[in-house]
């Protein structure tokens, strides 16, 4: 796995580049960015996208705001940088001035040798200019439903949303830009489906289990069954949690945590095994994708296990690693975000979706019937309401009472 290979457009990486990302690799290309044509003299020589002339500039790439701050500026080679790094040509991946690239490092390097000679890139010990930071965007940024783009390797904004899913993303091509069939590694990856990945491969639970990265729609209605039956204790490492009064901008949603161990949790992923809470959730996804990495590996060994794992503690991020307190002081937005954003995409709003629609009443209640008695058990967070002879607040009697015969034989499948 090497991301500054998957990113780049050099002859030598045979499967994929600016070109085909969309079709082969199910990765989104990032408008206003052009196809490298050689060597960029302004990334170390390798062939990374550039930004079209008549582009803005990137808003996160404003190196004036952060006067002075050299990040990982040790080589006096290193450019100044920003603390967002800079965009790369693929939405949700960016480029990190790497702060072990110092002047040492800084004379071994030969792009040439990068893209073409084995002995020089499978060296371990070869220090590379830049690391790729990796965003949520990542994997969670696809196509508009209601705005798809007319050519999917050429995308506008306007044509992009963050809510879908990236349900084109060929884990295994991504992972491996010279894939090679006879490779373990690249045989697990395999069994992956496009758009499915296994959040749990680094920190592994020895268990291969790729899945959607889900669309992530109606998060302001799920918040309700939260508050309803998402009440759990917390103990331990997980108190240590930033709750939403702890901010500014999120003290209206404090009912979501009550001192002091209480938090209402929407109970996100697919087995809504979620349960520390929203803002703890958020920002475990922070370390699972790469923040404080330094810690994370620590406590077991990355891909192939074997050692027993153990519990990365919030206060060790808090004292030592900038970018988690950082990224902990702004996840509050990021649930403001998905609050604000995460709305779904009609299908009578996609092009050509009203064909599939009906307005004829007898389809539309058999529809509803077929989804209430086949699929809403799992596809639905709408709780009915119990009768009053029904504690509600009594989990095994509402369950007792929600459990009916086997599916009414009115509505066969
Ligand atoms: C490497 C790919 C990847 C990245 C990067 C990623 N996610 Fe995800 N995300 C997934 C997958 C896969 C799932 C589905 C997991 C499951 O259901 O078990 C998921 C699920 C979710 C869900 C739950 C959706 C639901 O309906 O239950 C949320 C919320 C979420 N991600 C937010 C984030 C945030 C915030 C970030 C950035 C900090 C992020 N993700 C980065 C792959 C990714
Ligand atoms: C027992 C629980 C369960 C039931 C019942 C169920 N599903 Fe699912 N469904 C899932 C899970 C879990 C996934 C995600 C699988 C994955 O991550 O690969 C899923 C995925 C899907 C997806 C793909 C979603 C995506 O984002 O890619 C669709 C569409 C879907 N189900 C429709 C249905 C329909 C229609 C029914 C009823 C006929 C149904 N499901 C019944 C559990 C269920």
């Amino acid at each position: 796995m090497d991301f500054l290979k998957t990113l780049s457009s050099h002859p030598s990486i045979k499967h994929s580049s600016r070109d085909n990302r969309w079709h082969y690799l199910g990765l989104v290309n990032e408008p206003c960015f052009e196809k490298a044509k050689g060597p960029r003299t302004d990334r170390f020589g390798l062939w990374l996208d550039a930004r079209s002339k008549d582009c803005p500039a990137d808003p996160f790439e404003n190196e004036q705001k952060y006067p002075g701050v050299k990040i990982g500026a040790r080589g006096k080679n290193m450019p100044v940088g920003s603390f967002y790094g800079y965009a790369t040509g693929i939405v949700g991946l960016r480029l990190f001035p790497n702060p072990d690239f110092d002047e040492a490092a800084a004379k071994k390097w030969d792009a040439e040798k990068y893209y073409t000679d084995p002995n020089y890139y499978n060296d371990k010990n070869l220090i590379r200019p830049y690391r790729v930071g990796m965003s949520c965007g990542f994997c969670h940024v696809g196509p508009s439903p209601v705005k798809p783009p007319t050519d999917p390797e050429n995308p506008q904004w306007a044509n992009l949303n963050s809510n879908p899913g990236a349900q084109y993303f060929w884990v295994d091509r991504v992972f491996f830009w010279d894939k090679d069939d006879a490779s373990f590694a690249f045989q697990l990856f395999h069994t992956s489906l496009p758009g499915t990945l296994d959040t749990s491969f680094i920190s592994t639970d020895y268990i291969n289990n790729p899945r959607t990265m889900n669309a992530v729609y109606n998060v302001l209605p799920r918040l309700g069954p939260a508050l309803r039956w998402g009440r759990e204790k917390l103990a331990g490492g997980g108190l240590k949690n930033k709750q939403f009064q702890d901010f500014k901008q999120t003290a209206a949603l404090s009912q979501f945590y009550k001192a002091p161990d209480t938090v209402m949790t929407p109970r996100v992923l697919k087995d809504g095994s979620d349960s520390v809470g929203i803002l703890g959730a958020l920002n475990r996804v922070f370390i699972n994708i790469g923040l404080f990495s330094e810690e994370w590996i620590l406590h077991f060994n990355p891909l192939v296990g074997g050692k027993t794992i153990t519990p990365i503690r919030i206060e060790d991020a808090e004292k030592n690693s900038s970018y988690w307190n950082a990224t902990v002081n702004q996840t509050a937005d990021v649930a403001l975000f998905f609050l604000k954003t995460a709305k779904p995409d009609q299908l009578k709003d996609a092009p050509g979706g009203s064909d599939y629609l009906t307005a004829d009443k007898a389809t539309l209640d058999r529809g509803k019937l077929a989804f209430a008695t086949y699929c809403a058990r799992c596809h639905s967070s709408k709780i009915p309401e119990a009768p009053a002879n029904v504690d509600e607040s009594n989990w095994n009697q509402y369950w007792a009472w929600t459990k009916t015969d086997c599916p009414r034989n009115d509505v066969s499948p």
